[in-house]
């Protein structure tokens, strides 16, 4: 123990240094070798002086590969949908997901809903005040609308605005208080910023009305007026399982799919895994467009446990011709202009490779990539199991991270699949092994096709 603290948190005035001046403290606090500032130091995708824009205190930059998920039809428009994500065989699942979609007839999906929410507490009311609180709000509803409205003329000129008030009371909390939600089209943007500005040019017009403390003013991340439906038909004769020790019929593997679901659908444990897979193909959209997956995932979650338990987002069931139908419903608060969405280049272009959509067909892309990647999951566990496909991406990374390089990664990897033991020990004694000392450093090995 030094006697002397190291000013290793507080870091003071650290936020009023140029990049360089704060890469040199870090350096010098942290005990940084120049390798290590030297990958701070390097321009990236997003440039330096939007990354000081973004957030405090930059340093660098935090990559996540970003790849294209191929074979995407939605409504009979076809989509290459970049994904930023980390995981092995997140991306192969998806675009194999999406073919056999595609060969049944592709995604269909919908807009059932495009409001985002806001909110205004009012404490300091009993709940005699409350009530009439409630009555008189609604009573006053169009004068509301109206000054609502004029917050974001340049919105309303764009098509959006307020749309509606709603009153919800909560009496009984043990501090009881009124809430007035604020229903608003927020177009092309996500809407954080537009709907925050209305709760808070709305809460004293409504603290004139009904008296009370105007407490929190806030967008609800719980955007369950902003929902997007996607579904499938799946002819059952492309999910027929062939080169397998147990091979399976189309509509064998379409009723283990919908007994999964019904796994998911009865046990929140199942439930929250089976979702996540759901969010393997609709966070890496959100995150490849610049969008705030914070906020989605929030929303998500909350919406999948509505009825008070929670619950699997997709439905699957087989229909009387033996087709296997799929269907997700989800609440997707995103944008395609504003913020880091309209300054970030790669957003920008993953945008351009989108098409340039609109919000709104944001939504019907995120929520059909994710309904893809549900089902490849689906089949992967009720057939194979779900570590055969991702270990044979992910036996690369191993063989990478035990020192593997050049035409080794592939046949470590190759070795450890075909052994099925994928392990970083074994990745290491295949590297001293005399197999993978014979191999010429330059020698190329042809990659295994990942994409369908
Ligand atoms: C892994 O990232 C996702 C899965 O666990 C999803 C699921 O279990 O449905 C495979």
């Amino acid at each position: 123990m030094t006697t002397q603290a190291r000013d290793t948190s507080a870091l003071s005035g650290f936020y009023k240094l140029s990049h360089s001046a704060r890469l040199e403290r870090l350096s010098g606090v942290f005990a940084l070798s120049d390798d290590q500032i030297s990958l701070l130091r390097k321009e990236s995708s997003l440039p330096h002086h939007l990354s000081d824009l973004f957030v405090e205190n930059s340093l660098g930059h935090f990559s996540l590969p970003l790849g294209l998920v191929t074979n995407l039809q939605i409504n009979g428009n076809d989509y290459a949908v970049p994904f930023a994500v980390e995981e092995s065989s997140v991306i192969a699942a998806a675009s194999n997901a999406a073919k056999w979609v595609r060969q049944s007839g592709g995604f269909k999906a919908e807009v059932l809903s495009s409001l985002m929410i806001g909110q205004v507490q009012i404490l300091d009311l009993d709940a005699a005040a409350i009530s009439a609180a409630s009555t008189t709000i609604l009573a006053h509803k169009e004068e509301l609308l109206l000054k609502a409205n004029q917050v974001h003329p340049r919105l309303l000129l764009r098509g959006g605005g307020v749309r509606d008030i709603e009153v919800r009371a909560f009496a009984e909390a043990e501090i009881p208080f009124l809430v007035v939600h604020i229903l608003m089209d927020t177009r092309e943007a996500m809407g954080a910023n537009l709907v925050n500005t209305v709760c808070e040019s709305l809460a004293p017009e409504i603290q004139d009305l009904i008296g009370g403390r105007v407490g929190l003013r806030i967008l609800s991340n719980y955007a369950d007026r902003r929902l997007f439906k996607a579904s499938c038909r799946i002819d059952p004769e492309l999910l027929t399982l062939k080169d397998s020790d147990s091979p399976l019929s189309g509509a064998q593997v379409a009723q283990r799919i919908v007994e999964a679901y019904v796994f998911a659908k009865y046990d929140p444990y199942r439930a929250t895994t089976h979702n996540k897979g759901i969010m393997n193909g609709v966070d890496p959209v959100v995150i490849a467009t610049g969008n705030d997956w914070r906020a989605v995932e929030a929303g998500v979650h909350a919406f999948a446990a509505r009825s008070g338990r929670y619950e699997s987002l997709s439905r699957w069931w087989i229909d009387p011709v033996g087709f296997l139908n799929g269907e997700l419903t989800l609440p997707l608060q995103l944008g395609t202009v504003g913020g880091v969405t309209r300054l970030h280049p790669l957003a920008q272009l993953s945008l351009q490779i989108l098409g340039n959509p609109s919000a709104d067909r944001l939504g019907l892309i995120a929520a059909s990539t994710g309904l893809a990647s549900n089902l490849a999951a689906l089949r992967a566990l009720t057939t194979t199991g779900i570590q055969a496909g991702h270990m044979k991406l992910h036996a690369k990374n191993v063989a990478l991270a035990a020192g593997a390089t050049g035409a080794e990664i592939e046949i470590v990897a190759a070795e450890m699949v075909r052994s099925k033991k994928i392990s970083a020990s074994e990745a290491e004694n295949l590297l001293a092994s005399r197999l993978i000392a014979a191999i010429p450093k330059n020698a190329s090995v042809s990659r295994d096709a990942r994409l369908p």
